[in-house]
């Protein structure tokens, strides 16, 4: 069975003793297989501060309704929606993903059919859809990203893999209300001026992505 609870207490003491509960639950009674938790106070000058947090670190689970993969993505962003207000919080989804050691799952489809009516009902202010593909991910299938893009009530932005051109596809056939650009962003300090004028864009440098230090970050040049 999945369960998704979320809580607003008055103090953080009330919230500690709920959090513990679950543990005991998981660890002494064994009637969790697993569980994602967080206590999230915030203070009278408004900042959030996550004050205890558990993850399973799985994402192997039974399905029906949802699955424990759903839980991880599910929890950590109902906890801050509950806590600031869903018009605060953004999320960012990446089925197919293979980041960090994660590997592909029959139902991974599944799982985010589940998962964003939950989202767009905790009043999250927007989905971000992004495909890794143009990164060497699987391909996250064409008709997955339709079915979020029209079960998600509100800015549905898309990722992955974009150019001008199909950026202007995108919006103009209505399959996103945003589009993000992330290595042309990285490799153009210039980008929305050569985008505007039409003008090439500089590659990115594979070589530099993830490494430390200012090469390829701050050193790409600007158009003339
Ligand atoms: C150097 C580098 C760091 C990135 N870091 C993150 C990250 O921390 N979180 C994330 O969700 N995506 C991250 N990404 C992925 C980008 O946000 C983006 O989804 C990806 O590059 C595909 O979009 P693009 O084809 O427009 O670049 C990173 C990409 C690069 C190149």
């Amino acid at each position: 069975m999945f369960l998704t609870y979320v809580g607003i207490y008055d103090s953080v003491e009330d919230a500690k003793a709920d959090y513990e509960a679950v543990h005991d639950l998981h660890v002494k009674a064994g009637l969790i297989d697993a569980y994602d938790a967080a206590v999230i106070e915030r203070k009278e000058n408004g900042k959030v501060k996550i004050v205890k947090k558990h993850e399973t670190p799985t994402r192997v689970g039974g399905v029906g309704g949802g699955t424990l993969g759903l839980a991880t993505g599910l929890v950590i962003a109902l906890f801050p929606a509950a806590a600031i207000g869903g018009e605060r919080v953004g999320m960012r989804l990446s089925p197919h993903g293979v980041n960090a050691g994660m590997t592909p799952y029959a139902e991974i489809d599944e799982t985010y059919r589940a998962l964003v009516p939950r989202l767009a009902a905790a009043g999250i202010q927007y989905l971000h859809l992004v495909d890794h593909s143009a990164m060497g991910a699987p391909e996250v299938p064409e008709a997955l990203k339709r079915e979020l893009r029209s079960a998600w009530p509100r800015t549905f932005v898309l990722a992955g893999g974009f150019d001008r051109a199909g950026v202007e596809a995108a919006l103009r056939e209505g399959r996103a209300d945003l589009v993000a650009l992330g290595r042309p962003f990285l490799a153009n300090p210039d980008l929305v001026t050569r985008l505007e004028r039409g003008m090439p864009l500089n590659p990115p440098d594979f070589a530099t992505f993830y490494t430390p230090g200012p090469a390829g970050y701050t050193d790409y040049p600007k158009a003339a």
